[in-house]
Formats: structure tokens, C-alpha cells, sequence
């Protein structure tokens, strides 16, 4: 989705605004813009499509001369992706530009206001009407802080701002409401980011924007005001992070270096919480008092991170035995959900700033649940508003399809349950060694399932010019088969579903004709036999089968379907956690086959902060 990124010190502004922009790409977005200061006057380059355009555009960045700049990738939500409606937006009287990530939700309101009082736009967005309303309150008080506090009371809806005016061209000025935005300090140099991955080539000195701050950046540092604007001091956070995590490595596509650092990932995310055979949650507040007394246990996600929350479903439920809802954070939000006092809810986010999952959390807080957030990114909103953070410590996740943050939510939703049924006292000792032992395995695991990516990508080639292609699996592959699906056609555009293999007769069924690839999963032990008889349903209709199956069950497979795909055994909660990496690995070599633009799939944003 959006992004932003800001600069003001001593070096020329345009090539670090469009290094900025170049790492936030990664996020998705359809059009480009820069503006910068200098000498007095904004210039301002903007174009749609690629960030590469806007770089052959601008020369590199050297047409535009001054040390002051905001950037801006947008992801069109009012108005088409075109150069009149890509950021910056100047106001009439050219004298301010402004960048945004958000909607405003009384855009037209102001818009209207504006309109009567003689203003004239040249955008659909509501991005340039906080350019005009800004330059009204401008106008009228003739100090640009006082405008900018009006400016931020008359707005509603959500919003992370950039903004640079010529008659101040030594600050920019930043500000925040339930999007994300962060502040980089440097040497005689301040930076502005949505993501931190567009600063840590130049400091890792962070500061998180909270909602209803607003900042003044300068050479000199950082200004920051709260709500009442009353000037403020803020945690400063270093960021570890190798830069090289943020590059390719020698990859051809960040998907497919993300797929194959899972099996560290999940080390990291999982070795250090076992200690000596026990499951070691000290980053956990929660007592054991407090975790016996859980009332009702919701999962509430989007995205592939629900998809982890179906898998930790069936997981809980069976080591906690009680009822666990899993949401979407988008129903959850608007539904009057029954949560409150003594309810857990345990929200799951790569990002921690996709806004519908935040607006959920927000939700349950009020209604007095308690939070247990499983977060990648440190420091990130819902992290923060969370009475409980797991980190999953996957490191930047850049590729838009996520494959090693999905791997560390599951590997962590499964030792959280492991730690709250011992607690509980509703997991025995046997499954209790089982799935420490097993959590312990999985990254060599993990690691022979990779090997077979040369075996992987010949069957998608013969596999990928299908264009329907149905999953299938019960229990827990069923809960595999959406993020299996989802996979597929979010990087390939393949038509895709999955389904639970007990409703095929109920509907499906009729869809599978002579030649419709069906991808059945049937990793889990206890209901191989449903699963076999499921695939024969299919081939009686004439369906092409992929089957994924456990080693000790591939030669079976091979004898009734046409391929086959096998994961190591394991105790059967944690089949997904090996199940998911064929499948990743499948989509991927699909798009790739398909001359797809597989890290940055159509109309896809990695981090979603819109509604
Ligand atoms: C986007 C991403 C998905 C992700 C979902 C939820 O759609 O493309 O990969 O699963 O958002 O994001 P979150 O950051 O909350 O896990």
C-alpha cells in the first residue's frame, strides 16, 4: 500500500527520496511522486506506473536541486492510478505539497466547502484537498503551525502525512492518525518513513509516530507534539535488522529467498522459547493465574495470517480443549463480537499495521479482552497497543506474498498452545514432548522439503497453464488449503479456491470436469482414507490430480493420482508448518512459468492501511 518517505540535512533530497521509495516498492502501488525544496520554490515530479519511470523522469533525482523532499508511491484508492492523481498534491497557491497514506473520510464535505469558497482541484483524490484546506487555514492566519493544527482537528479518517511548505524550506512537517509513520534521526539529517525498511540504509535511530502527533523535522532533529500539541519526548528504538535482509541476495524474486530463510526463520522464532524441553514464554506477562481464568478465545486476522489463525484453531482447540473462534478482523470489527472481560483475544499480523486487524484489536480492548498480539514487525502499532506481544522475528518480509512470516505465526501459535495447555493442564505429557520435539525438527525439516524445488517446478510447468484450479483437504489441510490456494492465485492469477473436502458434494463437485486440476492435501494421518476417497470423487469427474502427502503415504498417492508431493512425518498439529512449503514453492514456480510479476502481484499491497 502507500508509502512514504521524507528527508531534510545537508545532501541533496531527490536521490534519497527515490532510494526511499525504491524500498518501499515492495509494498504495492501503481503511480509515483517526489517534491522538493529548494531555493525557495517546490518543484515536483510525479508519474504513474513504476518507480523507474519517475527515476528516468527526474534523471536519477539530479533535475531536482534542494536538501528538503517528501516522496510518495500511492495505491489508488480515489481516483485511477494516473500522474494527475499521483502525491504529492500541490495547493493552489503552489507554496505547499503533501503526501498521504489513509482516506479522509469527509473529503467531500471539505471538498464542497472549498468549492464554494473559490477553489478549484485538479485531482479526484482526498489527498490534494488536505493540500487546499491546508492552504485556506494558511491563508487565513498566516502561521503555518496554527494551520496545520486546524488542518489536523477538521480532518477525519486516516491519515499519515507528509508536509513541505516554501516559505519554511528548512522543516517538514509529519503527522499521524491510525496510519503508520515513523521518524529517522541522523547525522545534521531527519528522515520520514511509512516502513522501516526505507531508512535503514541511513540510520537506525527510530522514533514510532503515535495517533494524533504531529513532528517537525529539521537539520537540527526532531520537534514532536501530542494531541494538544504540547511538545513531547518519545522512545527512540534501534533497529537491528541487516540491511542485506532487505536485498535479494542473489534471488531472482524475494518470494523465493523468503521461502527458502523459513527453515531459519522458524529457529529463530522457536529455539530460544525451549529450554531444556520446556516452552519458555518470558516475554509473556500473562500469570498462570491469569491463563487458567481465560474465558472465550478468539483468533481475529486477515489474509494469510487468518489462514495461521485456521490452522491454530484446530491446534488449540485440541491441546486447550475449548472453543476457539477464528475471525476475520474486517467481520469481527462490525460485528457487536460477544468479547469481554476474561476473554483472550490473540490477534496475528506481519505488519502489525494492517487497519482492519487493528480496528478489531481496538474493539476487544474496549470491550475489555485482553490481547496477545503475534507480530513481525518490532514496534509496529498493534505491537504496541497489545497487552502481550510474540514476536515472530522473521526479519523484513519483502515480497508482497508472505511465506516465512506465515511460518513463524504458525510455529509461535503452536508453542503458545503447547505453553497454555501444560498450564492449563490440558495437554499430556506425551503430546507435550511430541510437539517440542517436533517444533525443535521442523527447520531440518523444513530444509529437505526445499530440496525438492528442481521436482516442484516440474510440476508446474506441466501444471500451469490451467486456469481453475481447486484445493481440497479436511481438518487441518483444509485450514493448509486456503493459504495453498490463496498462494496460487494472489502471484499467479490463476482462478483458485479451496474448500473442505466433506462440501465438495454439496456443490463444488459439479465444477470439476475432464482436466480440472484438483491440488489434494492429505497430510493428516488420521483421515488419509476420507482424503482417498475424496480424490477418487474427483477422478471419477475426470479431475487432473496433485497430491501432497507424508513420505511414508507417497507411495500409495502415486499409485491412484497423477503427482505427488511429499512433507517428512511429524506430529500431525504441525504437518501445516511443513505442508505450506510445496505449496509455496508450487505457486511460485507457477507464476514464474506464467511470466508473472511475482513479488509485486497486481493490485496486491503487502501492508493493507486502508479499509
Ligand atoms: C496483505 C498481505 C498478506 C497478509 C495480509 C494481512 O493482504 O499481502 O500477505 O497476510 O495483508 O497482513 P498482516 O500484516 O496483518 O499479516
Amino acid at each position: 500500500m502507500c508509502g512514504i518517505v521524507g528527508f531534510v540535512g545537508a545532501e541533496q533530497a531527490a536521490p534519497i527520496l527515490l532510494d526511499g521509495l525504491r524500498r518501499l516498492e515492495y509494498r504495492g502501488y501503481d503511480s509515483a511522486g517526489i517534491a522538493v525544496c529548494g531555493g525557495g520554490e517546490l518543484q515536483i515530479k510525479k508519474s504513474r506506473g513504476r518507480l523507474a519511470i519517475l527515476s528516468e523522469l527526474t534523471h536519477d533525482g539530479t533535475d531536482l536541486s534542494g536538501t528538503l523532499g517528501i516522496g510518495h508511491t500511492r495505491w489508488a484508492t480515489h481516483g485511477a492510478p494516473n500522474d494527475v492523481n499521483a502525491h504529492p498534491h500541490l495547493s493552489r497557491s503552489g507554496r505547499i505539497a503533501v503526501v498521504h497514506n489513509g482516506i479522509i473520510e469527509n473529503y467531500a464535505e471539505l471538498k464542497e466547502q472549498l468549492l464554494n469558497k473559490g477553489y478549484t482541484f485538479r485531482s479526484e483524490t482526498d489527498t490534494e484537498v488536505v493540500a487546499q484546506l491546508l492552504d485556506y487555514y494558511y491563508d487565513g492566519c498566516g502561521d503555518f503551525f496554527e494551520a496545520v493544527t486546524c488542518l489536523l482537528n477538521a480532518l477525519e479518517g486516516a491519515y499519515a502525512l507528509g508536509i513541505v511548505c516554501a516559505d519554511y524550506p528548512d522543516r517538514l512537517y509529519a503527522a499521524r492518525k491510525d496510519a503508520p509513520l515513523l521518524l529517522g534521526y541522523g547525522e545534521g539529517a531527519s528522515y520520514l518513513a511509512s516502513d522501516v525498511t526505507a531508512l535503514i540504509r541511513y540510520t537506525r535511530d527510530i522514533v514510532y509516530m503515535d495517533d494524533g502527533e504531529l513532528a517537525i523535522l529539521s537539520d537540527r532533529g526532531v520537534r514532536i507534539y501530542d494531541r494538544q500539541m504540547r511538545p513531547i519526548e518519545k522512545e527512540h528504538h534501534h533497529i537491528d535488522w541487516e540491511i542485506d535482509a532487505a536485498e535479494k541476495g542473489g534471488y531472482a524474486h524475494f518470494m523465493l529467498k523468503e521461502i527458502m530463510e523459513q527453515p531459519r526463520a522458524v529457529r529463530e522464532a522457536t529455539a530460544a522459547r525451549i529450554q531444556g524441553g520446556r516452552v519458555v514464554l518470558s516475554d509473556l506477562t500473562m500469570t498462570p493465574e491469569q491463563i487458567r481464568a481465560i474465558g472465550k478465545i478468539y483468533i481475529v486476522a486477515c489474509g494469510s495470517s487468518y489462514h495461521v489463525g485456521m490452522v491454530g484453531k484446530y491446534n488449540l482447540e485440541r491441546m486447550l480443549r475449548r472453543t476457539v473462534e477464528v475471525c476475520l478482523a474486517s467481520e469481527f470489527r462490525y460485528s457487536d463480537p460477544i468479547v469481554g472481560e476474561g476473554d483472550l483475544v490473540i490477534v496475528i499480523s506481519q505488519s502489525g499495521e494492517t487497519l482492519d486487524t487493528m480496528a478489531a484489536l481496538r474493539e476487544a480492548k474496549k470491550r475489555g479482552a485482553r490481547i496477545l498480539s503475534i507480530v513481525n514487525v518490532v514496534g509496529s502499532s498493534i505491537a504496541r497497543e497489545s497487552d502481550d506481544v510474540l514476536y515472530t522475528w522473521a526479519g523484513p518480509e519483502i515480497a508482497v506474498a508472505t511465506t516465512k512470516a506465515y511460518s513463524t505465526q504458525m510455529a509461535v501459535l503452536n508453542l503458545l498452545g503447547v505453553y497454555f495447555g501444560d498450564i492449563m493442564g490440558t495437554v499430556d505429557y506425551e503430546t507435550y514432548t511430541d510437539m517440542v520435539r517436533g517444533i525443535l525438527a521442523l527447520p531440518e525439516q523444513m530444509e529437505r522439503v526445499l530440496e525438492q524445488g528442481a521436482a516442484i517446478h516440474e510440476l508446474a510447468k506441466r501444471c500451469a497453464h490451467h486456469e481453475d484450479v481447486f484445493f481440497i483437504g479436511r481438518n487441518l489441510d483444509y485450514a493448509l488449503s486456503l493459504e495453498g490456494s490463496l498462494k496460487l492465485k494472489e502471484i499467479s492469477y490463476i482462478h483458485s479456491e479451496a474448500y473442505a473436502s466433506g462440501e465438495l458434494k454439496h456443490g463444488t463437485i459439479s465444477l470439476v470436469e475432464d482436466g480440472t486440476l484438483v491440488i489434494a492435501l492429505a497430510t493428516y494421518g488420521p483421515l488419509f482414507d476420507k482424503a482417498m476417497s475424496n480424490v477418487e470423487e474427483v477422478q471419477a469427474r475426470g479431475a487432473q490430480v496433485l497430491a501432497l502427502t507424508t513420505g511414508d503415504r507417497a507411495d500409495a498417492m502415486a499409485e491412484q493420482v497423477d503427482m505427488v508431493l511429499s512433507v517428512p512425518e511429524t506430529e500431525p498439529m504441525l504437518l501445516p508448518q511443513l505442508g505450506v512449503v510445496p505449496l509455496q514453492m508450487f505457486a511460485y514456480y507457477i507464476a514464474l512459468e506464467r511470466g508473472c510479476d511475482i513479488d509485486k502481484p497486481r493490485n496486491l499491497a503487502k501492508s493493507v492501511t486502508v479499509e
